[in-house]
């Protein structure tokens, strides 16, 4: 059976239809505004867009192949290129042109051919870290990419030093010494539970590694990271091997089972667990401490926002309980409680929260974040997702929106500051938006103390992008120090 015919299911169809185009256009059409000429650098971002069309039932966008995208800001020019990372899933793939690999994280669901193969896809997260742009999902080593061409170099193991099978999609750099702080989880295998910390050098040799386990396997997706801590958040998405075994989803939000957060030393090797009751949170806004308090920012809902992980009760997804609000936690680490506080920061529900990262692991006031819901406002298409993009300011909780427009959502947004020493959140906000009626998507240029205003530049790509995950930007001067 030679047809390449994706299934007619909601996940494949209409604005989640597989984009699957590799390609390059030098100097996109700016259809408003000018880009400015200081913006020197890359923005790198990587989608999820499946290759081939799966083997497996009702498949999600996390178990679909990594497709990085670039913007190269030159001289007032954009350039852009899109490529799938070639790990060696795609290239045994591309070779048989048809999936070999099942379910989401199953290899149990595997063709047999591609037992002993890496099974990550490299579709969460794209970052520069030592020279280094590296593509990575957390199931996996990250894959490091030709910063010009997107070319696929190979599998990236810190020179063999990482011992965990596994290494997070979001790991921080400390930007007072460029360090590069992360974890691995399902770190002696799928749904195991432990959890491997490392600390790698401005040259991205380890330098720090420690062992812990968690009190019991779930998705650790993101954490926290401030000057004197790491926080391991326990989620309960949690992951069991006999499930897995017997085909069952990777995860299921269970929601008897508490919250941990687990506490370590910077460097350290010992963790102290703190305990709250149950909900779900995924990504950090931003963290940091005072040598005793640690705050964490992070939107905060009821339940798991991801309708393909079911409830472990049978329970149908609901998607009022997804709602997350940001909110703060702060944990005591010197006090008697194995508690923690949080106090919601907002009353609009959204997710992908980024800060100033010159700022990550301090106390900062500037984030963005794209929301779903804004309590009186229902936009007229009914069209769900993340609908507008917000500025918040820490420091007030004054917030400032803008309405994506009609038929239209936004992915992650990320800051970029126009030169290393400009004050912290002045500066732009990039951002793609999906223009779904018209299948094509916007790249905007935001000014970041104004992005409810007019924006300074649109660019426009006559494509639909491939729905994203995250993404970075690179500075010209990092790219000149590109490892050997
Ligand atoms: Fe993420």
């Amino acid at each position: 059976m030679a047809t390449v015919r994706f299934p007619d299911e909601p996940g494949f169809t209409g604005r989640f239809a597989p984009v699957r185009l590799e390609g390059e256009i030098r100097g996109l059409e700016v259809i408003q505004g000018e880009v400015p000429e200081s913006l020197r650098g890359t923005f790198y971002r990587v989608g999820a867009d499946p290759a081939w069309p799966p083997v497996v039932p009702n498949d999600f966008y996390f178990n679909a192949d990594g497709m990085v995208a670039m913007f190269r800001f030159e001289n007032g020019y954009v350039d852009f290129r899109s490529r799938y990372v070639r790990t060696p899933r795609f290239l045994a793939e591309r070779a048989a042109r048809r999936s070999l690999f099942g379910a989401y994280r199953n290899p149990y669901t595997d063709d047999p051919s591609v037992t002993g193969i890496s099974r990550g896809l490299a579709n969460t997260n794209v970052y520069w870290h030592a020279g280094r742009l590296l593509a990575s999902k957390e199931d996996s080593a990250p894959i490091q990419i030709d910063p010009d061409t997107l070319e696929t170099v190979g599998e990236w193991t810190w020179a063999g030093d990482l011992a965990s099978q596994t290494a997070t999609a979001h790991p921080k750099i400390d930007p007072r010494t460029g360090e590069l702080v992360f974890f691995g989880y399902a770190a002696k295998g799928e749904t195991t539970p432990d959890i491997a910390y490392y600390e790698a050098d401005r040259d991205g040799r380890i330098m720090h590694e420690a062992w812990f386990q968690a009190p019991y396997s779930s998705m650790i997706h993101d954490w926290a990271v401030t000057e004197h801590f790491v926080v391991f958040p326990i989620i309960p998405l949690t992951s069991d091997l006999e499930r897995l075994k017997a085909g069952g989803p990777y995860y299921v939000w269970d929601g008897s089972k508490d919250v941990y957060l687990g506490v370590v030393p910077r460097r350290g090797s010992d963790v102290r667990w703190y305990r709250g009751t149950n909900r779900f949170a995924s990504h950090i806004m931003n963290a940091f401490d005072d040598g005793r308090y640690v705050h964490i920012d992070t939107p905060v809902g009821e339940n798991s926002a991801f309708p393909w992980f079911p409830d472990i009760t049978g329970a149908p997804f609901d998607p009022d309980k997804t709602k997350g609000y940001l909110s703060r936690w702060t944990i005591d680490t010197m006090g008697e409680t194995d508690g923690f506080t949080q106090r919601r920061l907002t009353n609009c529900s959204g997710e992908f929260p980024r800060t100033d990262d010159r700022w990550a692991t301090r106390g900062y006031r500037f984030g963005v974040i794209n929301l779903t819901d804004v309590p009186g406002q229902t936009p007229a298409d009914g069209m769900p997702g993340f609908r507008w993009l917000a500025s918040i300011d820490l420091a007030t909780q004054a917030m400032k929106r803008r309405f994506a427009g009609d038929d239209s959502t936004v992915q992650e947004a990320i800051f970029v500051p126009p030169r290393p020493d400009a004050p912290h959140g002045d500066g732009y906000v990039m951002q793609l938006v999906d223009r779904h009626a018209l299948a094509r998507t916007d790249l905007l240029i935001l000014d970041a103390r104004q992005v409810d205003g007019q924006p300074v530049a649109t660019v426009k790509i006559p494509i639909r992008m491939p729905g994203g995950l995250h993404g970075n930007w690179v500075t010209a001067e990092q790219l000149a120090r590109r490892a050997a």
